[in-house]
């Protein structure tokens, strides 16, 4: 029986077999059988989804629905990070985070905060004083201790895990140049995460970064985690966002990640996953914000609809994907889709603005796309 099958009628055959009706050994297999994403994952590891604003305001009544049925964790998108929610040095925008980490209170999810110390949409603010000069190594410090312990401080008891530094590398493994590094020096990376424990001791403390696939990149983040564990420094896991494409990278590259993450006996959790089948420009990095192009011909092909034989290659990476997952589940403890249906995907507008991406589980009209079922099947294995 297939799942949607499952997904459909399995309540029907359940009624059935609590009535006068003995029930068939397919009717009682009904009632094992798992209905939903979290449902089926329960064994393997969290299950969710990066929401956006409409969704933490209720916007989308669809997606909220779905968000519900399919899933145990959630991640903010876009509303818990630095120019978001601090624009200014004294000016704090909670609105959006609080209706987040409401729903999650609510309904019950392993709730994420991403992100706590990030180069990009960090407020211009921050890194200058009133005069517009860049601020020395202690004013700068002063100013992240204050925000984490602002913000984390907030949400404490109410945010399981915080991804406490996102994208500190370069694909080549050295530190990313940014101005965290150039005006506080490395100790920024040992500093926010004191501040974050200090700010919630509780809460689950991450590194969180893109293309951790790559070999030298890998290395680096083993050497990033490592050294804070010397100091005695507490990280609880290392974030690998699934940015991948349909053909790469390969399996035995994450698989080789997935165990050297594992090996430093941090949890490993597979953030922001989608799968990109757009034609990219050949330079494209791994999920580099900065790194846009002008729309140009001949990279929207589906414009007017996804062809089957592309669903069905969506359908079989995913399916590679999560026997992965699977495999590792003692490794893996949370799987994070970046975002709910095709429609919210950040790949409609990066690195091109005006796509139409097909990145997820769920299509325009929140239904269930072949590759759902895959992951369902991976996963129940
Ligand atoms: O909210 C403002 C809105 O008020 C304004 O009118 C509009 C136009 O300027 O911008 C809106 O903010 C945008 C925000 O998304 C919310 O839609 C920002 O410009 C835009 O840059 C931001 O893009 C996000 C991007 O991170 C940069 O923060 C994407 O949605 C989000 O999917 C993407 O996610 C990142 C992860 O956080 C880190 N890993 C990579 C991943 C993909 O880049």
């Amino acid at each position: 029986m297939s799942v949607f099958y499952k997904k459909r009628f399995a309540p029907l055959l359940l009624l059935a077999c609590t009535g006068a009706y003995s029930c068939s050994s397919s009717e009682q297999a009904a009632e094992e059988t798992p209905t939903s994403l979290k449902e089926a994952a329960e064994g393997d590891f969290y299950i969710g989804a990066a929401l956006n604003y409409d969704q933490v305001y209720g916007r989308e009544e669809e997606a909220v629905a779905l968000i519900k049925e399919e899933f145990n964790t959630i991640s903010p998108e876009n509303m818990l990070k630095m120019g978001p929610i601090h624009p200014e040095q004294n000016v704090y925008n909670f609105e959006p985070a609080d209706k987040y980490v409401a729903f999650g209170e609510e309904n019950d999810m392993f709730t994420i905060g991403h992100t706590l110390v990030w180069h990009s949409q960090a407020p211009d603010w921050i890194f200058v004083d009133k005069e517009g000069n860049t601020v020395g190594r202690d004013t700068l410090l002063q100013r992240m201790e204050d925000h984490i312990a602002t913000v984390a401080g907030r949400y404490k008891g109410k945010i399981d895990g915080w991804d406490v530094v996102n994208e500190a590398l370069e694909d080549d493994g050295s530190l990313r140049q940014t101005k965290w590094l150039e005006i506080i020096g490395e100790e920024y990376l040992q500093k926010a995460f004191e501040f974050a424990k200090e700010a919630d001791p509780e809460a689950e403390l991450y590194y969180n970064d893109y293309s951790l696939w790559k070999p030298a990149k890998r290395e680096a983040a083993v050497h990033l985690v490592k050294n804070l564990q010397e100091k005695g420094i507490q990280v609880d896991g290392v974030g690998m966002q699934g940015h991948y494409g349909i053909d790469y990278p390969s399996l035995e590259d994450i698989e080789a990640s997935i165990n050297a993450f594992a090996d430093l006996g941090v949890k490993v959790m597979i953030t922001e996953l989608d799968v990109d089948l757009l034609p990219n420009p050949s330079n494209r990095q791994g999920a580099d914000i900065a790194m846009t192009f002008e729309p140009q011909e001949g990279f929207n092909p589906y414009a007017e609809g996804l062809p089957d034989s592309v669903q069905q290659k969506l359908t079989r990476r995913y399916a590679d994907l999560f026997e992965l997952f699977h495999k590792h589940r003692d490794k893996i403890s949370r799987v994070t889709f970046w975002g709910v249906a095709d429609k919210h995907s950040w790949l409609n507008d990066w690195p091109m603005e005006g796509r139409r991406s097909y990145p997820l589980l769920f299509d325009r009209d929140y239904q269930p796309k072949p590759a759902y079922e895959a992951v369902m099947e991976a996963v129940s294995e």
